[in-house]
């Protein structure tokens, strides 16, 4: 099984990339993080790269005048190092047909809901207020619509007749943290 190379990218507290360096550290997992990027200086999870050695770069969006800008520094700070995969985790910032063109199937992103159901935000209120009975999260390739990619891997949380958005959330990240780890496996047995 070939050993991935990854980046990952980052705008807040990155409990996922937390899962992700958690997995990397055990020697039988078949990927390594080579890099951390942050568009927000102030994500916790800058912190959580540092101490897990992890270089990082902070490519603030509103130091660019616009978005060609913003992703040609992105693109430029990707293309340190080789990379088989950049794993979007929580990252806030859409990215264009330009810059995705340039990693063809390579940039993929974890999203809170059982895609194609619930894509953008508060995915929790909106399932809980239609009264759903399952939720999850999805490991999914991205293009430029907005969480709309080839799924690569699910996890079903159930939605209890109790929960809130808070318990929800929590049960559902705690499912994130299982599942980025696990297709990141699936896609190093892929790429043998
Ligand atoms: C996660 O729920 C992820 O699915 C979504 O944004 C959140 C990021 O959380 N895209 P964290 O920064 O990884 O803790």
């Amino acid at each position: 099984m070939s050993v991935l190379s990854l980046a990952v990218l980052i705008s807040g507290r990155g409990s996922n990339l937390q899962a992700l360096i958690n997995a990397c550290a055990a020697p039988d997992f078949p990927a390594r993080i080579h890099l951390v990027i942050s568009n927000n200086p102030d994500a916790g999870g800058l912190k959580r790269a540092k101490q897990a050695n992890i270089p990082t770069h902070i490519i603030n969006h509103r130091d660019y005048p616009d978005k060609a800008s913003f992703e040609k520094a992105l693109h430029q700070a990707l293309s340190a190092c080789p990379l088989d995969y950049i794993c979007l985790a929580g990252f806030m910032r859409v990215l264009s047909a330009d810059f995705l063109n340039k990693w063809p199937h390579q940039v993929i992103n974890i999203h809170p809901s059982l895609l194609p159901a619930y894509k953008g935000l508060n995915t929790h209120a909106r399932a809980l207020a239609d009264k759903q009975q399952e939720a999850g999260c999805t490991v999914h390739y991205v293009t430029p619509a907005i969480d709309d990619g080839p799924i690569i891997m699910q996890e079903k949380v159930p939605i209890l007749p109790v929960d809130t958005v808070q318990s929800l959330t929590e049960r559902v990240l705690a499912a994130e943290h299982r599942l980025y780890p696990e297709a990141i496996r699936w896609l190093a047995g892929k790429n043998r």
